[in-house]
């Protein structure tokens, strides 16, 4: 048994620790400033209140980013300091964010015990490596991020902190070995495991979906299958999942090791920063030789977010969340039916006609996971997703992209159960059905990104002013395009939490135009440079014969509305954004 002592260390503040949508995220060389973790971590348990952290059981882990090694170590020994009884790590720091989800919802340890919290080492889809970005959230009880009510204490705290605690003596726990390691300190034992990354997950996801029948499929001749995880921490899941579970070819897996920089990428699976697997579903701009694999799919570094891809053909998030719940009776976890389903505001409303034609709970919550947790928590909500690449379920408290990717081949094994000798039914197949029964919603974004804060605002209070008269909107907007429907409503989202009371203001700017398109405009919440002003665009196309058109031929007049409605190129000299998804 290694003994321990306490040390307090003065320190003295940092400014903007202020934890963002998703905790503190910052570049490597402010993170690894000395004091800088630290001041954080004690704010963090400061915040959290002695009471809550002696005895607490802590989980400490992340996506693996450079500076994650060191932070475990930095982040353990004050954990012993503060009195934790023990901390939980993934072998080799690794565990994704719905996975560090999981594991406080549902591990039990060797001894019974069960995790209270959890430090996540992520900065989800940003670059990593010496020059680029780390992060670091904590995350609750039920398994979700930290309300807001938590992260403002935390910032508090660290504007006036003095000192903190750390075992400066305990000795750096070997992260690559799996095992428990017993320590004594001033208040008694204090121990840390480190698990396998991907055992509880496994055994979660086996309890949701039917995995004999995704076998099926994976084993078909027919269905050719591909997952790039960009070396992120999926990767620590993909093989032990889709190869070893579900008899996946092992060469279906790209960038699958997980690597502190990402192997020098940008870890955000959408169509601009997965080229290697956009060019192998035949959708790049140089179509490759071989035929394009059936079903594509990608997580970014933490491995929350998806993207989903059939056969030179991309399914937008927004109709993903929207045909996983339209066919959730291919989903065990599901088989008594969705409680309810919920959406961002500013993701296309296909959610929405599903939810109405199956009469099934719907809400419209601001941007941001932590409002879906709230209705999950109150047994209102079991299927939810979001614009920006983010899907998942109740039986978590974070997005989860693997769990997205087993929902569509759960959705393809169902489809194609008994017929796999036939014609296969494929992702485009169930797209196209889907628009047939509930129409179609064109839909685009438009990321203005590093603008001038300034310039950003005056047009955000441009926009709200503009509202107040809807005759002025309608005259612009027949003098752009008189090919546009009415605008019949206009304002700024703000939404009252149906659980809790609270109330979210300014969440983004509506325009809602007669026919159901709608115009949104937002301030990004998780860009770290000057301001990213983003602009979605959409619009509902019910006409069976219309819904097959080319997404940019069908939102043309539209853009041209909103670029011209809110002097775009006048208030930020953009000509064209940054990012078009
Ligand atoms: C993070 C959150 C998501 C949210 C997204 C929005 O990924 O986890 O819930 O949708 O940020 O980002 P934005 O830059 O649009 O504020
Ligand atoms: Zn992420």
């Amino acid at each position: 048994m290694v003994l321990f002592n306490v040390t307090r260390k003065d320190t003295t503040p940092f400014d903007g620790q202020k934890p963002g949508t998703s905790g503190l995220r910052k570049k490597v060389k402010v993170f690894i400033q000395p004091n800088y973790l630290e001041n954080f971590v004690q704010a963090s348990f400061d915040a959290l209140t002695a009471e809550k952290v002696r005895g607490a059981t802590l989980v400490v882990s992340g996506d693996g980013r450079y500076y994650s090694k060191e932070a475990i170590q930095i982040i353990t020994k004050m954990s012993a300091a503060n009195g934790v009884r023990r901390v939980w790590i993934g072998q080799n720091g690794l565990l994704s964010t719905p996975a560090v989800s999981g594991v406080i919802r549902e591990r039990v340890g060797p001894d019974g015990s069960k995790a209270t919290g959890a430090f996540i080492l992520t900065a989800s889809h940003n670059p990593g490596g010496p020059t680029e970005d780390f992060g670091i959230k904590y995350n609750m009880e039920n398994g979700g991020p930290a309300p807001e009510g938590l992260t403002n204490k935390i910032y508090e705290h660290t504007t006036t902190i003095k000192e903190y605690l750390i075992a400066e003596d305990l000795p750096d726990v070997d992260i690559s070995t799996i095992g428990v390691t017993n320590f004594t300190g001033p208040e008694g034992p204090f121990d840390v495991e480190v698990f396998d990354s991907a055992s509880d997950y496994v055994k979660l996801m086996k309890s949701i979906f039917d995995f004999e029948s995704i076998r099926k499929l994976l084993s078909s001749p027919k269905f050719t299958f591909c997952y790039d995880a960009l070396h992120g921490v999926a990767g620590a899941y993909a093989k032990r999942i889709f190869v070893d579970e579900l008899g996946a070819q092992e060469n279906s897996l790209l960038n699958c090791t997980p690597k502190e920089d990402f192997g020098g990428g940008h870890p955000d699976p959408n169509l601009t920063y997965a080229k290697e697997l956009v060019a192998r579903m035949g959708l790049g701009k140089s179509e490759s030789q071989d035929e394009p694999p059936e079903f594509g799919a990608a997580a970014d570094g933490d491995a929350d977010r998806n993207m989903i891809l059939g056969k030179r053909f991309f399914v937008t998030p927004s109709d993903s969340v929207a045909i996983i719940a339209a066919n959730a009776e291919a989903i065990p976890y599901f088989s008594s039916g969705l409680k309810g389903v919920a959406r961002s505001m500013p993701t296309s409303a296909a959610l929405d006609v599903v939810a109405k034609s199956l009469n099934l709970k719907f809400f419209e919550v601001p941007t941001g996971w932590k409002f879906f947790g709230n209705l999950m928590d109150a047994g209102l909500c079991s299927v939810c997703g979001e614009e920006s690449f983010g899907t998942g379920s109740d039986h978590i408290r974070e997005k989860d992209g693997i769990w997205a990717v087993l929902a569509w081949l759960s959705i393809l094994a169902y489809k194609n159960k008994d017929k796999l000798e036939d014609k296969l039914v494929t992702v485009e197949d169930i797209v196209r059905q889907h628009w047939a029964t509930y129409g179609r919603h064109y839909y685009t974004r438009y990321d203005y990104e590093n603008v001038d804060a300034g310039a950003a605002k005056e047009l955000m209070a441009y926009l709200v002013k503009l509202q107040s008269s809807l005759s002025e909107v309608n005259q612009i907007v027949k003098g752009v395009r008189s090919d546009v429907s009415n605008v019949v409503n206009a304002d700024e989202f703000e939404y009252k939490d149906p659980v809790d009371g609270s109330i979210s203001s300014h969440q983004g700017i509506r325009y809602l135009f007669e026919d159901g398109s709608r115009l949104i405009f937002r301030l990004s919440g998780t860009g770290s440079e000057g301001a990213t002003i983003r602009l979605y665009i959409e619009q509902y196309e019910k006409d069976p014969s219309k819904i097959g058109r080319l997404s940019q031929d069908a939102l043309a007049p539209l853009v041209e509305v909103a670029l011209k409605l809110s002097k775009m190129q006048e208030f930020t000299g953009r000509s064209a954004p940054t990012v078009i998804t």
